[in-house]
């Protein structure tokens, strides 16, 4: 949800070189996900949404994994290696090495803040220019403070310094108003403030808002921000507090769409990505996860169950217990349940894909139909077409992959097989259990199976004494009794007539012919 009226709030050092040691992870820190970014990923497009004029990262602990995530995330953002962590102050000024600017503004903020909005910076970033501050200082009160650096503050209530929580006295330890770890500085001021910076505490390291006290002795200015939303500002230490993050993430971005028109009947057990876009009137049914670049389109309905990442979904479709993927499901569509939509899939409007259907690199035409437990890959279906149930679309030979192309207004029989590349062509038809190994012309009705052939008697000559015999037995005395009373002839038992003729051998296709 980029702002386009975005104002500059000047350059931004992101620090994102710890290890995050308290997450026990293989992964850096800042990777981890939460709705469907990393927390780095959050903090980067805060930045980019807020109108950084440039963002420097500072990168260290797995710098081979986290240097070209955030090329990913943001192309324009330059990273720069701090090798030893000697602290965020140490951190901070490595990261201006890395900002062109001279003079200024520069916010820095921590890589593992992901609820962080971009409103909040800016926030920061005008009330810090107004007061012409050296640093501002983002604040928070929090019932627990524990873990943050407090805020000491003198006779007329100006802060004065921070004290981290492990150089703290037990007095000060009481203090509830904390630094977020977030600041907007005077970009040449800081530049001259942080080489002063000592390391004389009890983690021996160079401390950020060590600054803040000499701001003070320069008899420069210092503000600070209340952020209203302390949460916005609250960094994961461990995976505890990921999972809460990304509760709370997914809580906010639910109530977005809400207040935007969408429904959401269970919203916890609904999931959706920050990068997810959901219409008016979209019913979100129970047990749903949206992810990726996936978009539901106004009306559609969407659950109980499904799991869809980059799939488009179109106004007014029915998704039902169907996990998706790349897809794209046309206005008025209907998938489901229990439908696998793989990538290249192409339903359009008013398509059906149906019950236990795997569908892959397939373009289901206008009102076309799959609807029962059927493969189809590398297709192409017409314009309301119906595939009979049972189809599969043999498309690999071991070696390459081969297109099926089924044409419009065609009705294929049950449990077919059509063994790639092949066409049938507009308005033809097949019988059932037909296997089209050649092109059908537009038209003609295809047939594969053999005629029906009967044994009669066979069972009671091979499995005599069964209970199948007998049962045949009773039958066969039966009818001939009913017969002899010349009553009527036995009615047809409601089973559907076939719609295939039976052809004469002579017509049978030569099945071991691929032209
Ligand atoms: C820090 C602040 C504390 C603040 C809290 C808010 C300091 C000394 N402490 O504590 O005042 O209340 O954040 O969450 O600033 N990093 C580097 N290089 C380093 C050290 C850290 O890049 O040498 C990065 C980390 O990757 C992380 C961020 O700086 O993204 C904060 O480091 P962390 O160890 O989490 O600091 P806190 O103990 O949370
Ligand atoms: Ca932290």
């Amino acid at each position: 949800m980029p702002d386009v009226d975005a104002q500059s709030v000047g350059a931004v050092v992101v620090l994102a070189a710890g290890g995050g040691t308290r997450m026990r992870s293989a992964t850096p820190k800042v990777l981890h996900e939460l709705g469907g970014r990393s927390m780095l990923g959050h903090v980067l497009a805060a930045a980019a949404d807020a109108g950084a004029d440039e963002v420097a990262v500072v990168v260290g602990h797995a710098r081979e994994r986290v240097e070209p995530h955030v090329a990913q995330c943001l192309p324009s953002a330059r990273t720069v290696v701090q090798t030893e962590q000697l602290g965020t102050g140490h951190a901070t000024q490595i990261g201006l090495t890395a900002i062109t600017a001279a003079s200024g503004t520069v916010l820095v903020v921590m890589g593992d803040t992901p609820l962080l909005q971009s409103a909040a910076l800016r926030d920061l970033a005008s009330q810090h220019g107004v007061g012409a501050h050296a640093v501002t200082v983002l604040a928070a009160r929090l019932g627990d403070p524990t873990g943050y650096g407090r805020l000491l503050v003198d006779a007329d209530g100006q802060l004065t310094a921070v004290v981290e929580q492990k150089d703290a006295t037990a007095e000060q330890l009481l203090i509830t108003d904390v630094t977020t770890g977030i600041y907007a500085f005077d970009l040449a001021w800081l530049r001259s403030a942080l080489p002063r910076v000592g390391h004389d505490n009890a983690q021996g390291e160079i401390y950020l808002p060590d600054v803040v006290a000499l701001a003070r002795s320069d008899g420069r200015s210092v503000g600070t921000v209340r952020v209203d939303d302390p949460i916005q500002a609250e960094g994961v230490n461990d995976r505890v507090q990921l999972a809460a993050m990304a509760a709370e993430l997914n809580r906010r971005i639910l109530e977005h769409w809400m207040r935007r028109g969408a429904t959401v009947v269970d919203p916890a057990t609904t999931w959706v990505d920050v990068t997810v876009s959901v219409g008016r009137d979209v019913r979100l049914l129970p047990g749903v996860q949206l992810h990726g670049a996936t978009t539901v389109g106004d009306g559609a309905t969407v659950g109980p169950d499904c799991t869809l990442t980059d799939v488009e979904v179109g106004a007014g479709a029915s998704v039902v217990r169907t996990h998706g993927s790349g897809a794209v499901i046309g206005g008025g569509a209907s998938v489901g349940p229990f439908a696998y939509l793989r990538p290249g899939t192409v339903l359009l409007a008013d398509a059906k894909v149906g019950t236990f259907v795997e569908t892959k690199n397939a373009r289901i035409g206008l009102g076309a139909k799959v609807p029962h437990l059927s493969y189809v890959g590398d297709a192409e279906i017409g314009a309301g077409t119906n595939i009979g149930a049972g189809t599969i679309t043999a498309n690999y030979d071991g070696v390459a992959k081969h297109r099926t192309v089924v044409g419009r207004h065609v009705k294929t029989g049950s449990d077919n097989v059509f063994v790639a590349p092949v066409t049938i062509g507009d308005g033809a038809a097949t019988g059932a259990g037909t296997v089209v190994r050649r092109d059908v012309p537009p038209g003609a009705l295809a047939v594969s199976s053999g005629p029906q052939r009967h044994h009669e008697g066979w069972t009671e000559r091979k499995r005599p004494g069964t209970p199948a015999a007998t049962a045949a037995a009773d039958a066969t005395t039966a009818a001939s009794a009913a017969e002899q009373h010349e009553t009527e002839p036995i009615g047809q038992t409601g089973d559907t007539p076939s719609p295939e003729p039976t052809p004469k051998p002579s017509q049978q296709p030569d099945e071991g012919t691929r032209t």
